[in-house]
């Protein structure tokens, strides 16, 4: 569920009407609202309730600072990946206390970053990683809290470019090796072992490669245990995907999510951590577009609209399906019929869908993407030297301006002229 509705035959973030928007700021522009966020934190939080848990916001599906400050408070973690989200995550007010730091490539530079802000762990991916945690932490006289991400070998079957969990990705160690790995890791003196971590792969649609690796995990967490290791912490990454094409079954809930975790992990008196991303951003954002050309090709129609694939990547890298809506309502009869929605930027890959019915739309309509919130604007670049897309919050009747659309000139400001052109 999402608070993008019709109201009166206009389409509205919460209680304000889009074209309202769109006059301030221009198209295309972000709009996310801030009471879709919310719940779908509480629906995770009500999913889990009962067992020791903590809900760390993956900040990679939207890293807007006033995004991740609206989960702080709710008092959500964050999954951060980067030095720079990290950076966000402390900016918006998360508490260093429930920031968890994965990735497969961490910098010494951002392994220190994280131990000088005291964040709650680390999920390390590989032995060398576990190596340069040690001797960065040692050298600063502190141990770092760590939960070794293990590589389950489990067909997540969602798009090969977002899953994670197969022995083939390059994630986590192969968790034949856990009990080495973890073997060495209570060796060294600046590494102190939390738990066990597992992600594995984004946009699931179903339960059972959640239970199968899930079923590992309390398998490896029993050998840790007996083999002497204090497992209090397990990590079960994010994923949980979300309904892109209304017409199509809904995916499943948190709430089955909540009862498989509590299924296979819930007898382990273990601190549950999950990371969603999708799921709390996807849905609680559109992108909104113009019609800027309706143009007649040999045997089909193109919408050709300001928005393109610098701005919502997701059609021309994953295939992606976004509901398309217009931003007027369409009548009960108003007739559809297929086109071609197209960006201006000159490659063919830059079209959002082909032959999608759709109702008459305009030069000078607005349009929306539906579940734009989560690998949208922070997947956007300035490809085509388009300017990236503004992006809004609604909360009620309130909007603010999230992040402005850069001028020309500050974008072009980013470039310097070497003195022997000048
Ligand atoms: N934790 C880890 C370690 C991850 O790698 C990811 C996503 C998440 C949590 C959050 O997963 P989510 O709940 O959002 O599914 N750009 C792609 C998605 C990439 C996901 C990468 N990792 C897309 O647009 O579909």
């Amino acid at each position: 569920m999402d608070h993008f509705e019709y109201r009166d035959g206009v389409l509205h973030a919460e209680d304000v009407p889009i074209p309202e928007i769109a006059a301030e700021v221009g198209t295309p522009f972000y709009v996310y609202s801030t009471a879709t966020l919310e719940r779908h934190y509480r629906v995770f939080d009500e999913a889990l309730a009962g067992m020791d848990h903590l809900i760390c916001y993956a900040m990679k599906a939207n890293s807007n600072l006033a995004v991740v400050a609206t989960m702080a408070r709710l008092g959500a973690g964050a999954d951060v990946v980067s030095g720079g989200e990290l950076a966000r995550a402390l900016k918006a007010g998360v508490p260093p206390e429930k920031i968890v730091f994965s990735g497969v490539g961490k910098t010494r530079d951002e392994l220190r970053m994280g131990l000088e802000a005291g964040i709650r762990q680390f999920n390390v991916e590989s032995e060398p990683e576990l190596e340069a945690l040690d001797e960065v932490a040692r050298a600063m006289g502190v141990t770092a809290a760590v939960a070794i991400r293990v590589n389950p070998d489990v067909d997540a079957k969602t798009h090969p470019k977002i899953a994670t969990g197969m022995s083939e990705n390059k994630f986590g160690i192969p968790i034949a090796r856990a009990s080495e790995i973890y073997a060495r890791a209570r060796a060294m003196a600046g590494i102190e072992v939390k738990g066990i971590d597992v992600h594995i792969g984004s946009q699931l649609t179903d339960l059972a490669p959640y239970e199968a690796a899930f079923r590992k995990v309390a398998d490896l967490t029993r050998q840790l245990r007996a083999e002497g290791h204090e497992i209090t912490r397990l990590d079960l990454g994010g994923g949980l995907g979300i309904p892109y094409r209304r017409s199509n079954a809904a995916p499943p809930l948190p709430f089955d999510y909540g009862a498989a975790v509590r299924r296979t992990l819930g007898d382990l008196g273990c601190e549950i951590e999950i990371e969603p991303g999708r799921l709390i951003a996807g849905n609680a954002g559109l992108l909104v577009s113009s019609v800027i050309y309706r143009k007649q090709g040999d045997g089909r129609e193109f919408l050709i609209l300001d928005a393109a694939m610098n701005d919502l990547i997701r059609p021309a890298m994953y295939d992606a399906w976004h509901d398309i809506v217009p931003v007027r309502e369409p009548g009960p009869d108003d007739p559809v019929a297929p086109v071609d929605v197209v960006g201006p930027v000159c490659e063919s890959g830059d079209t959002f869908t082909r032959a999608r019915a759709l109702p008459h739309m305009d030069a000078g309509d607005l349009l929306a993407f539906r579940s734009a919130g989560a690998y949208g604007a922070v997947m956007s670049s300035e490809y085509n030297s388009r300017p990236l897309v503004p992006e809004v919050l609604v909360n009620g009747s309130s909007v603010a301006v999230i992040r402005k659309r850069p001028t020309l000139e500050e974008m072009l400001g980013r470039d310097a002229i070497p003195e022997w052109l000048s």
